[in-house]
Formats: C-alpha cells, structure tokens, sequence
C-alpha cells in the first residue's frame, strides 16, 4: 500500500474487533498508529504479536504493518504523535436498553484540549451524542477539540475485507477540519464518501443495523408462515431477492440474529426514539421476532423427539455467526439454556468460540469435533453454519447417532444429503420435503390409484 510516513499518523483507543482492524487497516494505508487499550493483558499480546481476536485476515495485516503499530495502555504516545483519534471503546447495553458511554467519556476526560485534535467516534452511539459531547467539550474548556462520527459497518468474520473495501464511510462533522481530514484518511480506499452532519452520521449507523435486523426478522416470519403453507423459504428468498429493490442479501432464515451489534442497536434505537417520545411499533416487533425465532428449534424438537428429559442433543456451532470467536448474544447461549432446563442433555461443538462460551453456558459438555458431539445424540441441530459442517459426510453422523433427527437452524445444509444419509431433516421455513424413495413411493401409489 502508500508508502510510510505519506499518510497523517493517528490514534485508535479500544483494541477490540472494531479498533484493531482500523489500526490495522490505516497502517496498512501508510499510517503511522498509536493503538491503546486500558486491557493491560491485551496490550502485552498485541506487542507480543500474537491476536486476541479471531478475525480472517488480521493477523497477516497486523504482522505486515508491524513497524508502523504502536500498542500501548497509555494515550501519551498517541496524543504526541496524532491529531485524530478514533475511539472504538466498548458501548455495551444498560438494562434500559440505552447505550453505556461510561468508557467513552472515560476516553474524553483523558484528552487535554488542543486546536489541531480530533475526536472521530467509531463505536456506535446514540443519535445526539455527538452534540452533547461537543456541549462537553465547550464546558470543560476544550471547545478547541475537533468531533466526527464516522461509524464502522464492518461485519465481524469479514472485517478486514470491509474495512479494505467498504459500501461507503460516513463521514460526520458540524465544522471545523478534521471532517476533510478523515474524508483525506479513507481516500485511498476509493469508496463513496456519504459526508454529512454529526447526527446524520450517527442515525446512518443505528438506522442501518436496525433496517438488516428488520429484514431478518421479517424472512424469519416468512419461513414460520412456509412451514405452515408448504411453501420453502428458501427458494422464496430467492425470488424475492431478484428484485433489486430488495436484494438477496440478509434474506437467510435461521434461529435469529446475534452479535455485538444487532441486538444491542436495535435497542438503543428503539429506546432513543422512546426517550424522544416516540414508540417505534417495527422495532418492538423486530426484537420480539428474533427471540420467538430462537426458541423454535425447541418445538421442532419436541414434535420429533416428544419430552425432552433425557433427550440427548448435540448443538453444532455455538458462535453468532461463523469466522469468528464471538459469542455475544448469539443464540446457542438461549438455546443452550432451553434445552438444559427442559431436561435434555446438550453436547456442544464450535471450532474456535468453545473459549467464550465456557465463561457464558453452564450445564451442557463440550466436544473435541462435530462427531464426537454427535455420539449417541437423539437430534442435532445445527446453529452456527461453519463450512465445516456442510462438509460434513453424513452417512458418518448417522454412525455416531442414536437418534435420526437433524434441525438445521441456518438453512446451510443440502436436505437431500442428510435424507440421503437416512437422517430426517427440519430446516426453518422448509417443509420436510418427500425423501427420493418417499417420492418414488408417491408417484407409485398415486398412479396405482
Ligand atoms: C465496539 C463497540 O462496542 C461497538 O458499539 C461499536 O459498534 C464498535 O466498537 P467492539 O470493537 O466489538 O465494538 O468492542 P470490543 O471488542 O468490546 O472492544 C472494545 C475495546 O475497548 C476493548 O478491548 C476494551 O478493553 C477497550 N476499552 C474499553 C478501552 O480501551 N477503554 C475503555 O475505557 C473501555
Ligand atoms: C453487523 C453489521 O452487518 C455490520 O455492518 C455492523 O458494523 C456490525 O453489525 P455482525 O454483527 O458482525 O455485523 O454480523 P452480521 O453478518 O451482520 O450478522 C448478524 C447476525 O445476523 C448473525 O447472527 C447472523 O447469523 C444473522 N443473519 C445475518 C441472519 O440470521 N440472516 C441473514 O441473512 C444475515
């Protein structure tokens, strides 16, 4: 990429999956990065060039840009040697559903005032934070201080691709310089620049994660209606997704969407708009869809398996999504609970997020591969659409069986391969469709009639 010292060095404060890929990315950009974190063991991992995260890509960006990173505890470096500082600290849920911000002003309260510095929020925050933290700013004497909003769509698992190859940035500043400064600093990467106010910016960010959210709960409603018409969800997806109004993506029926950010934007977003008066009716629906949607397998299971007590079930994946380690409200931790307090005995294999979610479950066992989990299970259900389990040889899995129940919670699977493997197979929204044989069987007694 640009060649070292052409491009304004700058300061990332948060190391966690959104600060780490965009001080990995802007060093990759020419940057010179000062990198903080107050997570003094993560700070020694980083020097030590290991990756506290599990994130396609970042390692390799990270080692490739090594001379240009500079991971501390302390801001002091970062505020030597930059102007802009991007802030991607934790914003995690209060129990009202608002945004914490306690980390970010914690950032503030460290940065004495100067005229040529500039905060550039990349954690997500409430529509108005922006102007209330400026109003801070002119209070404690530091109106000199820059604000933007420039809000990070990366998707965990793809981060490093959407940081190098975004949609679009979204770059929002009221006045003053650092707006141009940040628009200079994504330049390179040639992608449209939505340059706009500081709570436009903002409400891009909430506003986007709540309408991918939307059209999640609205497939998901879509796939329950199928199972009751017959018709498959997938093939509907596929048609609906052809129109360019539309678009076929985040139209895949599951068990629900997890993560960092959907679950806890979808909240603040309802909670601002209630704050202001206001009572976002979809939102409601969106949140209470997603988390009937979660708890469907367990139906599922009972129409094949009748009472669960006992009932041996193995959870393929645990992660929100697949690529990554992360476990944030993915639903493996409501399902998992679930199914322990029905009785049932749950064995569960991830590839990488077994770690986490050893701190989040209790009561289920966990299993060294996807065979092993399934050993003597009465039903699998697959939850996190891992290739590895698409490549899964099912004849195999029906070996290790005791049972013939499989409940793909993600769609990922190819119906005809498990039924093949003599293996019954529910998907969300697909009509078990009629085995080759059954096929076979119909048609001949059809014509005997
Ligand atoms: C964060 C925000 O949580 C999210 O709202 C936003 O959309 C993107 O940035 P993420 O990177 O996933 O998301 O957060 P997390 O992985 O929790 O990383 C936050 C990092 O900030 C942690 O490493 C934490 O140690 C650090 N931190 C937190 C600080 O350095 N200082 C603080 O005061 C608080
Ligand atoms: C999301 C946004 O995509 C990203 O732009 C933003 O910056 C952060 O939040 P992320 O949380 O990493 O990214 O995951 P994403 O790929 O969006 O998936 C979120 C959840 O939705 C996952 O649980 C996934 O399994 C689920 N999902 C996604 C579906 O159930 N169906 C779909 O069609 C797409």
């Amino acid at each position: 990429m640009a060649d070292a010292g052409t491009r304004q060095p700058i300061g990332v404060i948060g190391a966690g999956y959104v600060g780490l890929v965009t001080a990995a990315g802007f060093a990759e950009l020419g940057s010179e990065v000062w990198c903080v974190d107050i997570d003094a063991e993560r700070i020694a991992r980083l020097r030590a060039g290991e990756v506290p995260i599990h994130e396609p890509g970042l390692a390799e960006l990270l080692a490739r840009n090594r001379a240009r990173l500079h991971f501390s505890t302390d801001v002091t470096g970062a505020l030597e040697h930059a102007s802009l500082l991007f802030v991607a600290v934790g914003t995690p849920s209060t129990y009202s559903g608002d945004a914490d911000l306690s980390a970010v002003h914690a950032v503030v309260a460290a940065i004495p005032p100067a005229s040529d510095r500039a905060l550039v929020m990349k954690s997500t925050v409430p529509c108005g934070t922006g102007a209330a933290l400026q109003r801070s700013f002119r209070e404690q004497g530091k109106e000199a201080l820059g604000y933007v909003s420039c809000p990070e769509f990366l998707r965990e698992g793809s981060a490093v691709e959407d940081f190098l190859h975004p949609d679009r940035v979204v770059v929002g500043a009221d006045y003053g310089w650092a707006g141009d400064a940040v628009v200079d600093l994504y330049a390179p990467l040639g992608a449209p620049i939505v340059r706009t106010d500081v709570a436009s910016a903002e409400m891009v960010k909430l506003a986007s994660n709540a309408f991918l959210a939307t059209k999640i709960s609205f497939i998901n409603e879509i796939a329950n209606v199928c199972e009751e018409t017959g018709a498959d969800v997938v093939e509907v997806a596929r048609g609906m997704g052809l129109d360019e109004r539309i678009g076929p993506k985040f139209l895949h029926a599951g068990i629900g969407y997890g993560g960092s950010c959907f679950p806890k934007d979808v909240n603040a977003l309802k909670q601002l708009a209630g704050n202001s008066g206001y009572h976002f009716q979809l939102l409601t629906a969106v949140i209470e869809v997603n988390e009937l949607q979660k708890r469907r397998v367990i139906a599922k299971l009972h129409k094949h398996l009748g009472e669960l007590p006992g009932k041996r079930v193995a959870l393929f994946g645990l992660a929100f999504k697949p690529h990554t380690d992360d476990m944030r409200e993915a639903s493996s931790l409501v399902l998992a609970a679930r199914l322990n307090a029905d009785g049932a005995r749950v064995t569960a294999y991830d590839p990488v997020a077994e770690g986490q979610a050893r701190q989040l479950v209790s009561g289920i066992s966990f299993a060294p591969s996807a065979l092993e989990a399934a050993d003597g299970a009465d039903a699998v259900v697959l939850v996190t659409e891992w290739p590895e389990f698409l490549e899964l040889d099912w004849r195999e899995v029906t070996q290790a069986m005791a049972g013939s129940l499989v409940v793909d919670g993600r769609n990922a699977l190819d119906p005809a391969a498990v039924q093949a493997a003599g293996l019954v197979y529910e998907g969300i929204g697909r009509a078990p469709r009629a085995t080759p044989d059954e096929r076979i069987r119909g048609e001949a007694s059809e014509a005997a009639r």
